[in-house]
């Protein structure tokens, strides 16, 4: 069995290490133009070049959970996609976006600045009732965090394609239901894929139905937020603030506002890394099982794309 590994912005000898001690039997090599046809792929962002030199791949395993850039190019007819399923992702989207939340709605960073400048002043406690938190994409990240925000007692909603019940957490589903669950909330959470029907979502119309004074943390993709519509919203008050993991050009370009606005909070496309070696025992493991003929979990489906 050959695996191709194709992994932009990503060091491949650690990778190619472990993949071949997890697939003994395997030959695992880094791709190179002309490379021979291998079964199975590792890949993110791959060229295109990859995908139409490898037209027999059989699996394709994106080593992160968003397939978005995949799913913008010319796939081999008979290879199945499989995302990374949770792999260690889903508790540090917990743990990030629990964090962004409650630096919030505690208002650690008024604090803060009131430290650096010598002031010992106390804030009036706020009410967890009058911070309802929507999250939007209940899926292997989202529903985890939904979880985790309940446990500090908010109010929790949750909006998906399709309909979810998850105790504790007042479900939406689907485009009838979306204003119902956005005048709801007032911080928002976005793990959504990006998808054609998710891309520019967090638009100013959208975004204008959260609660006044709503919270926006963006730990999905970029392509979700129309950045002036944002900006707009927080300058002129409706909303608080923002917790941005994700940008539509990453890095973000220098000059873009979002690096110095006073209510915006950015961090490096940080929120849920990639973890090495919990990766490659999960593809490890679907790559066996997929050559045993069975089924495996987190494989994408092309017309959703997701
Ligand atoms: P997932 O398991 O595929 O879940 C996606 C969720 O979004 C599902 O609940 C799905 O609904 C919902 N959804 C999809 N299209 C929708 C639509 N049109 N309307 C309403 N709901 C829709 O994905 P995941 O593993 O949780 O990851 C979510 C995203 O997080 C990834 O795609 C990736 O872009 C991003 N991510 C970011 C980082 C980071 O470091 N910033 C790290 C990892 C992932 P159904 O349940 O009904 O299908
Ligand atoms: C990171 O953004 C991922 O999709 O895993």
């Amino acid at each position: 069995m050959r695996i191709a590994f194709c992994c932009t912005n990503t060091k491949a000898e650690p990778w190619l290490q472990g993949l071949r001690a997890a697939l003994p039997g395997a030959t695992v090599e880094e791709w190179a133009p002309g490379a021979p046809q291998a079964d199975h792929a590792v890949v993110w962002t791959p060229p295109q070049q990859f995908l139409d030199e490898q037209p027999g791949l059989r699996g394709i395993f994106n080593i992160g959970a968003g397939v978005d850039a995949l799913m913008k190019l010319e796939l081999p007819a008979g290879a199945q996609v499989v995302r990374i399923d949770d792999g260690g992702m889903a508790v540090q989207m917990a743990e990030f976006v629990c964090h962004a939340l409650i630096r919030h709605f505690r208002e650690l960073d008024a604090y803060e600045d009131d430290i650096a400048q010598g002031k010992w002043s106390y804030r009036k406690p706020r009410s967890r009732a009058e911070f309802p938190v929507g999250i939007m994409g209940l899926g292997v990240l989202g529903e985890r965090v939904a979880q985790a925000v309940r446990q500090f007692d908010f109010p929790v909603l949750g909006w998906s394609r399709t309909p979810h019940a998850i105790e504790g957490v007042e479900c939406f589903a689907g485009a009838q239901q979306f204003d119902a669950f956005l005048v709801r909330s007032r911080v928002l959470v976005c793990l959504l894929p990006l998808t054609p029907q998710t891309e520019n979502i967090m638009n100013r119309g959208n975004l204008a139905k959260l609660q006044p004074g709503g919270y926006v943390i963006n730990v999905a993709r970029g392509g979700h937020v129309v950045d002036e519509d944002l900006l707009a919203l927080l300058d002129n008050g409706h909303l608080a603030g923002a917790t941005l993991d994700v940008f539509r050009t990453e890095p973000l370009p220098a000059g873009h506002p979002f690096w110095s606005h006073p209510k915006i909070s950015t961090t490096p496309h940080t929120s849920a890394r990639t973890l090495r070696e919990e990766s490659i025992a999960q593809i490890a493991g679907k790559i066996l099982a997929m050559e045993r003929g069975q089924a495996v979990a987190g494989v994408v489906d092309p017309q959703r794309g997701y």
